[in-house]
């Protein structure tokens, strides 16, 4: 079943094209790769699904449902959850606030009651791990727990389609491994699809089942992960950037 459908995307900055016509379609239960060089389009893509920052054309549907017109608060109702490149906890609140906050304000229907939120809450930091740092100050977590604590609160508003921004960065071996876990474990057992940006190759060919290479705006490639990464022509758009597509 297609869950996630674009058609024709483009989203400009004051006339310039940072996504350039986009089609898309992702199935139920997909872990999609999104790859490409440094500005080509990436974050902007995901940001014009999830309504933070909406297309400035085209179509997406979700569900069966047109949601390009939505604002960021009513696409995460309807079950899109994005983790952003920078962590966005707030500091003033524990981890469990700061993931309670995300069932708060992401549960499709109506919204849950507080106790429920902080239930919800308490199980998804178990759920990453994190269920012995509750009432820890954010400030005190690693960036790896940061990160999962980010996830925790996406996936503490029930989401059905996750997207993820470069989560992965920065993190050491064992942490990446934790980390590529932790998303194939959150598609198999929540049921969830996952679209994901990540410039850690070693990563995407790991985890990714499908690659879709995004340049100047425009799908280049798109398809199985070896196939698309010794595609000369997706080799040549990396040319200059750091890539090891050697597996
Ligand atoms: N808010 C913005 N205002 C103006 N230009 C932007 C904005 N966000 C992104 N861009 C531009 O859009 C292009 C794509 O950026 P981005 O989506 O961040 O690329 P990627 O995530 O693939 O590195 C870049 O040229 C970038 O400078
Ligand atoms: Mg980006």
């Amino acid at each position: 079943m297609t869950l996630l459908k674009l058609r024709r995307v483009e989203k400009h900055f004051g006339g310039l094209p940072a996504v350039a016509g986009v089609d898309l379609d992702v199935a139920q239960g997909e872990i999609v790769a999104l790859v490409g060089p440094n500005g080509a389009g990436k974050s902007t893509l995901l940001k014009a699904i999830s309504g933070l920052q909406p297309p400035t054309r085209g179509s997406i549907e979700f569900d069966g449902r047109r949601i390009e017109g939505l604002g960021a608060h009513d696409v995460r109702r309807l079950g899109i959850a994005m983790v952003l490149q920078t962590p966005r906890s707030f500091e003033s609140m524990n981890v469990l606030e700061n993931v309670a906050l995300g069932a708060l304000f992401g549960s499709p229907g109506s919204r849950p009651r507080v106790d429920r939120a902080r239930d919800r809450a308490t199980a998804m930091l178990e759920f990453v791990g994190l269920g012995d740092r509750a009432h820890e100050e954010v400030g005190n977590l690693t960036l790896h727990q940061q990160r999962f604590l980010e996830l925790a609160r996406a996936l503490a508003g029930n989401p059905r389609l996750l997207l993820l921004d470069e989560v992965m960065a920065g993190l050491n071996d064992t942490e990446l491994q934790a980390s590529i876990d932790m998303v194939r474990t959150a598609r198999d057992e929540l049921g969830l699809t996952v679209i994901w940006v990540e410039h850690v190759m070693k990563a995407v060919m790991s985890l990714a089942e499908r690659i879709v290479v995004l340049n100047f705006g425009t799908i280049l490639a798109d398809g199985e992960p070896h196939q698309v990464m010794t595609d000369p022509n997706v080799v040549a758009a990396y040319l200059g950037d750091e890539i090891d597509t050697h597996v």
